[in-house]
């Protein structure tokens, strides 16, 4: 018999995996922060005190001491730290696969949204991807905020499976199935650069970890026509637009950053800077990877 809390057909092991989630789950971005000196050259205590959040909530913020210092290495050393070494490399990122995040009005990065200074509703990064090439892991480091706005907001896509297992397992059912959703291909100037993708929203990995692949994007997925997925997307919508104490909220300040399994997350919309050199930067990595020990 499975012991896996994740599979529908076992409450006990759910049961149990989820009254020591819901004991240990953070109710305030605070009870996530770590103070660091460098997070790419991490004191053990600094690299121990954030496995034990990512354990918890499947993130960890730190605040460093780096200020505006600049650099992609900061964050690819970070990671390497936690086990992350298979970055996706995906189009618009620097030739070392970190991606800069700012905004940019050329060809080759403005038709996506990240780009730019709009808001971007929750969603996992790279639920696009392959299935068997997701993003496990997401790490955010920010050299400069906006001057007004670029809020994040967090929540563990665990805690989003355990409160809507708890309103409706049939919720639950209807989003693991194979075919729940289908994210249409990517065309630029006639050239397929990703073909339809369809796959389920929450995914157990082999080694028994809980994925999800989620965007609020309405133009980005199409919901398979079926009454308990469109429950079940209505219910998540709810539960992402209301008020949950689960929802953490911070704008990322200089030197910090967000270590986490690719938890589900949006940005506020945001105001630059006048001055073309204070506009808003922020690292971006996408690991293959799951962080090591969670
Ligand atoms: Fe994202």
């Amino acid at each position: 018999m499975s012991t896996n809390p994740f599979d529908l057909g076992n409450d006990a092991a759910y049961q149990a995996w989820r009254e020591h989630k819901l004991a240990q789950a953070p109710r305030a971005l605070d009870e996530l922060v770590v103070e660091v000196g460098d997070p790419g050259r991490l004191s053990d205590a600094e690299h121990a005190a954030i496995l034990e959040r990512c354990r918890r909530a499947n993130m960890a913020l730190y605040v460093s001491q780096l200020g505006e210092r600049e650099g992609t290495e900061i964050v690819r050393e970070c990671g390497r730290q936690f086990g992350l070494q298979r970055l996706d490399h995906n189009r618009g990122a620097e030739t070392d696969a970190v991606t800069a995040l700012t905004v940019r009005s050329d060809a080759l990065h403005s038709p996506y949204i990240p780009y730019t200074d709009r808001p971007i509703h929750w969603h996992t990064d790279g639920y696009y991807n392959r299935l068997d090439l997701q993003n496990h892991a997401l790490l955010l480091h920010c050299v400069r905020p906006a001057a007004r706005g670029g809020e994040n907001a967090l929540i563990d896509h665990e805690l989003v499976y355990l409160l809507m297992r708890d309103a409706d397992p049939g919720h639950i059912h209807a989003l693991m199935q194979e075919d729940a959703m289908m994210i249409p291909r990517n065309v630029v100037d006639g050239v397929e650069l990703r073909p339809d993708r369809t796959g389920p929203v929450f995914m157990v990995t082999a080694d028994g970890r809980l994925h999800m692949r989620y965007t609020m994007r309405k133009r980005n997925v199409v919901w398979k026509d079926d009454p308990a997925v469109t429950a079940a997307v209505s219910w998540l919508e709810a539960l992402l637009n209301g008020d949950s104490p689960y929802i953490l909220r911070g704008t990322l300040q200089p030197g910090w950053g967000l270590v986490s399994n690719n938890v589900l997350h949006d940005r506020s919309g945001f105001d630059d800077a006048d001055d073309p050199a204070r506009k808003r930067l922020l690292y971006r990595a996408r690991y293959y990877d799951r962080i090591a020990g969670t």
